[in-house]
């Protein structure tokens, strides 16, 4: 989602709820929930420490700080973090180009390497890893939403569309309105369920086979180019799925019936997948 200073500024006055979350809580919560029960037990005792929280819900509860964060005027520095510009032409080609499509002030995929690096650097103090450990929960969740990936129409913010009878726009209805008519309004609870669902399908359901391929690509040591791996593979949902015909063909549309049930397999495909990851 892009950002000139002047749109930031209208955005600031009229804040919409649907322009502060990446996933909404729903989705965010749902992937920390799945990476929690997921983690080897030395990883799990290790992030509990780092965050002060030996309950299960130790990455669940930090999942949407960041969220929070770059509305203060202290973390507003941070709120390109949230997202990458792809410049790419959907639905014709869809492809992210890390020096093409990340700028000075950084974006998603930057965020990712930065704060893995802060994690695993021993001069780092304890007080910085626990804010990039926050900030990372927070961002591979971001990553995996084809929208945050894209920058036509401010990541389809600008694309105005109906769901369920209710005005809002696409980049609103991927965040939020579609897990929740899925799944059900945000709560832990709703989260945790979801989580439980989607972790059952990674452990030994529909996604078993396939979780080997999704650690392809991946590196610790490397994140930027893990990152740029997770980033092109949800923007390419933007031509597949997102938009398949262009965006005259959703806009002002209702989208709560056939395009919500196209939507709904990458939906719960990209949570899966940030979470396992
Ligand atoms: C752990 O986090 C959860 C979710 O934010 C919170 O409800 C709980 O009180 C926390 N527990 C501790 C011991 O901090
Ligand atoms: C990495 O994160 C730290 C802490 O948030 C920040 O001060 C620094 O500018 C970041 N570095 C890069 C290259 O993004
Ligand atoms: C979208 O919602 C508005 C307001 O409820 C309504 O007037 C309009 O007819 C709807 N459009 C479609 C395509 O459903
Ligand atoms: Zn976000």
């Amino acid at each position: 989602m892009r950002f000139s200073h002047v749109t930031e500024a209208l955005l600031a006055l009229t804040i919409h709820p649907s322009l502060v979350y990446g996933w909404g809580a729903l989705g965010h919560t749902t992937v920390a929930y799945i990476a929690s029960s997921l983690v080897a037990p030395s990883t799990q005792i290790y992030f509990q420490t780092l965050l002060n929280n030996n309950t299960d819900a130790y990455l669940a509860g930090v999942a949407t700080w960041a969220d929070s964060f770059r509305y203060t005027s202290a973390g507003r520095w941070s709120a390109p973090l949230h997202f990458i510009d792809a410049e790419d032409n959907p639905p014709v080609s869809c492809g992210v180009v890390y020096s093409r499509d990340c700028p000075i002030k950084g974006c998603v995929i930057g965020a990712i390497g930065n704060y893995t690096r802060r994690i695993l650097d021993n001069e780092v103090s304890h007080y910085e890893k626990y804010i990039a450990a926050k900030f990372l929960v927070h961002f591979i969740g971001d990553i995996h939403q084809p929208l945050h990936d894209e920058n036509l129409d401010i990541g389809g913010n600008g694309i105005s569309v109906n769901f369920t009878g209710i005005p809002t726009n696409l980049h609103a209805i991927w965040d939020t309105n579609m897990p929740e008519k899925l799944v059900g309004s945000y709560s832990y609870a709703a989260a945790a369920k979801w989580a439980a669902t989607l972790t059952a399908a990674i452990k030994t359901g529909a996604y078993k086979a396939e979780t080997k391929a999704w650690l392809q690509g991946m590196d610790l040591n490397d994140p930027i180019s893990s990152a740029l791996t997770w980033a092109s593979e949800a923007n390419a949902f933007v031509c597949t799925t997102v938009m398949p015909q262009g965006v005259n063909a959703v806009r002002g549309q209702e989208l709560s019936g056939a395009y919500y049930t196209a939507a709904v397999p990458v939906i719960q495909l990209q949570v899966a997948r940030a979470g396992y990851r």
